[in-house]
């Protein structure tokens, strides 16, 4: 920090930036560069995501330097898999890959915050060492609709998993020394006509729902900052609402830091600034003019503009860049490798075990389904990572010391040799940046049944990989294929004629339709998009080196048509691939649109979210419930004991571990309320524990705490929380269907 100070000192021969003298730089500065500091510097090829090559080659954005008053221009880098950056230059044989961790729906299925805070940890330092000062993660958005193209990078259908998750992530990342980016802030639930999309709901799903999960991990982890949606809310644009981002942020949460706009995002330069939207990223020559003109015009008031900059420079002072921080290129990338293992090993969900898993690695095992040969790391858009390398099924089957079955593995071998070729080329000519051809599904029936007589077992895997700007597509994302069916069908009828048992494989970035094939299968594992060691994760967790302890952050419903939100989500057709961000650039802030969930989408179904439908309005439409995961082994719960504690109750609830193996296992805590002032849902989590790994025989008590506060429900009347008086029962269960165990407490 000296250097960097003395250095600015000599060159600026005047004062020069200090966190303890903002208000005096301020003062100095001129109009344009009060401008400079707030407008970013551009992106260099908006493919509808971020990059630029001012600081660090593949960032997203920077913010301009102003040398005169020792003020460095800081760099900001996506993402919340991981660090994207690109992983070559020009003229140097050295690599600047990043690690690929799992998908943030996969950490939130950990349900281990702390180790979430390990994850975070890790990828801060990559954007410590590659000379990055923010990164524009973790992604927070509620998982509304599973047809939403960038869940995968969104944690949960639940405000609280999610929210402590993200307060773990943030935790982690600024742990470095470095800048997380809580986003999309807020209502940021569709792709389609994302940058014009206005969200309509009711104050109350607002406050609980989308707003909780930023409330959750603004005043438990202060991210130092916050990106705003692309979308309206209720006819505001998100980056332009005073009410969001100065009464709710600032005012009820007391947020401290810096927030910027997306890559683009919103119209109104002034309406940004005075709502309280610091950065405009990534910045053009017309926003910057727009901030100036509506300053000379009177439009914009100088302290609007004097606070902006102060927040500014109160996160520059804060960064690596002002610290003059000497990033050495080379992050321990083997030792993240193996954080990105550990977390991916606990965020495996296993759905359905029917005498299975575990098995091997002795005997043969029959692989099937071209993901098998090509598993899929992570999704794609800004949440993409540049990685080091992908460990696939096959490679981590073999690493773990199984035998594949020779006829189908050379099989697949060759065939995937022609397709990967063909998957390169058609990716190479990609117009739209996040779409990926995938290989095409085979079905080698003799090969199956050949197998079938001379392995052990048969492992199927399916993927989905989908990403930002575009939403999925409901038959060819979301239901199965017919090939994928029917390979699933001949494996199951080949297998099981010889008394022979088929686990399915699903990596995937979101939930698919299970309902109709899950009893084709003995076994289900869930691994998501695991990052660049998924192969060994998958391996181990079949061959029960590792045991699966993941749960679902979402609700698995039978059939799309049942979703709460589907009346209310435009469904996408494959055969109509527009570029669907900018599907219908209206000039201006036009909030005058008729176009039913493309111009405006009505959140009709209110709080009336995931668990929280299906469990009160529609249980038998379920195939898994949120919060639910199998084990290897078996737990008992306990001694349930409430304790009343400085205006909150401490939960405890004993666990022991009956089964034969080492295990984890997660107590889900969550409140039912009495529901006489206003329609409540039959259940709501407010807490979670997840125990350390207890060996057989081994016990301990976990304990959760839930505050009144956390009670509150928001009345639309007051337009405030309120905590209605009655009985509430508290319910530690394994799922949001599980009746679990049971205490009363009383307001
Ligand atoms: C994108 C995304 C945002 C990302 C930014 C920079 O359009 O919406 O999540 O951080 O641009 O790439």
């Amino acid at each position: 920090m000296l250097t960097f100070i003395l250095a600015a000192a000599i060159a600026a021969s005047g004062p020069v930036l200090r966190p303890d003298n903002i208000p005096e730089i301020v003062s100095l500065l001129t109009l344009e560069e009060k401008a400079a500091i707030l407008v970013g510097c551009g992106s260099t090829a908006f493919d509808g995501i971020g990059r630029n090559d001012i600081g660090v080659k593949g960032s997203a954005g920077a913010t301009h330097a102003i040398p005169r008053l020792g003020i460095p221009s800081i760099v900001l880098a996506d993402g919340p898999a991981g660090l994207r950056i690109d992983p070559t230059r020009p003229g140097t044989d050295k690599t600047f890959y990043c690690t690929g961790f799992p998908i943030g729906t996969m950490l939130a299925a950990t349900w281990n915050p702390g180790l979430v805070t390990e994850v975070g940890r890790a990828m801060g330092n990559e954007v410590l060492e590659y000379g990055v000062d923010v990164l524009l993660g973790p992604g927070v958005n509620i998982h509304r609709n599973p047809l939403c193209g960038r869940n995968f990078e969104y944690y949960s259908e639940d405000p609280v998993l999610a929210g402590e998750t993200a307060a773990a992530m943030v935790d982690g990342i600024e742990s470095n020394g470095v800048g997380a980016c809580i986003k999309h802030f807020a209502v940021n639930n569709q792709e389609l006509n994302r940058l014009h999309n206005d969200a309509r709901l009711s104050a109350r799903a607002l406050r609980e729902i989308y707003l909780k999960v930023f409330e959750i991990a603004v005043r438990k982890a202060q991210p130092w900052t916050l990106m705003t949606s692309y979308n309206y809310i209720n006819g505001t644009h998100a980056s332009e609402a005073p009410w969001l981002l100065t009464d709710i942020l600032r005012g009820d949460w007391g947020f401290e830091g810096t927030v910027m706009t997306d890559w683009g995002g919103g119209y109104d330069t002034a309406a940004q600034i005075h709502a309280g939207n610091e950065l405009i990223q990534s910045g053009s020559d017309a926003r910057y003019n727009a901030l100036i003109d509506a300053v000379r015009e009177g439009r914009l008031p100088m302290e609007d503009v004097d606070r902006s900059v102060t927040r500014a420079l109160e996160l520059i002072v804060k960064c690596p860049a002002y610290m003059g921080y000497e990033h050495s290129d080379a992050p321990d990338l083997e030792a993240h490798a193996a954080v990105c293992r550990k977390a991916a090993d606990e965020g495996v969900v296993l759905l359905k075990n029917e005498g299975a898993l575990p098995f091997g690695p002795s005997g043969i095992t029959a692989l099937l389904g071209v993901t098998s040969y090509a598993f899929i790391a992570g999704g794609t858009g800004s949440g993409d990572v540049h990685r080091p390398y992908v460990v696939d099924l096959q490679k981590g089957l073999a690493d773990e010391g199984f035998t594949l079955e020779s006829g189908l593995d050379g099989f697949y071998g060759a065939y995937m040799v022609d397709e990967r070729w063909r998957c390169a080329n058609v990716d190479g000519k990609n117009s739209w940046v996040i779409d990926r051809e995938r290989p095409i599904e085979v079905v080698p029936v003799e090969l199956i049944r050949a197998a079938a007589r001379t392995a052990d077992r048969a492992v199927v895997t399916f993927g989905r990989v989908f990403g930002e700007g575009k939403d999925r597509d409901l038959y060819h994302s979301y239901m199965l294929q017919d090939r994928e069916l029917q390979l699933l069908r001949e494996t199951s009828k080949a297998f099981r004629a010889q008394g022979k048992k088929v686990t399915v494989i699903l990596n995937i970035g979101g939930v698919v339709e299970m309902e109709s094939w899950k009893g084709l299968a003995d076994a289900i594992l869930v691994c998501w998009q695991p990052g660049e060691e998924g192969g060994h994760t998958v391996a181990s967790v079949l061959s029960g080196a590792v045991n699966p302890s993941g749960r679902l952050p979402m609700t698995v419903s039978k059939r799309y048509e049942d979703e709460p939100s589907a009346p209310n989500f435009p469904l996408i057709f494959a055969d109509k691939p527009f570029n669907y961000s900018f599907y219908r650039r209206l000039e201006g802030n036009k909030k005058d649109y008729t176009v039913k969930d493309i111009d405006y989408t009505d959140y009709e179904e209110d709080i009336w979210v995931g668990y929280r439908y299906f469990c009160t309005k529609a249980r038998d439409r379920v195939s898994f419930p949120f919060g639910f995961g199998l084990s290897y082994t078996s737990f008992r719960w306990s001694n349930m004991r409430v304790a009343r504690q400085d205006g909150a109750w401490k939960v405890c609830v004993d666990v022991l571990n009956t089964g034969g193996r080492a295990g984890k296992d997660v107590v889900e805590l969550y409140v039912s309320a009495p529901g006489r002032d206003m329609d409540k849902p039959a259940r709501e989590l407010k807490a979670f524990a997840k125990t350390p790994e207890l060996q057989p025989g081994e016990s301990c008590t976990v304990e959760m705490t839930v505050a009144e506060s956390d009670l509150a429900s928001w009345s639309e009347e007051s337009g405030s929380w309120v905590v209605e008086k009655g009985r509430y029962r508290l319910i530690a269960a394994r799922n949001a269907e599980d009746r679990g165990l049971r205490r009363k407490i009383r307001i």
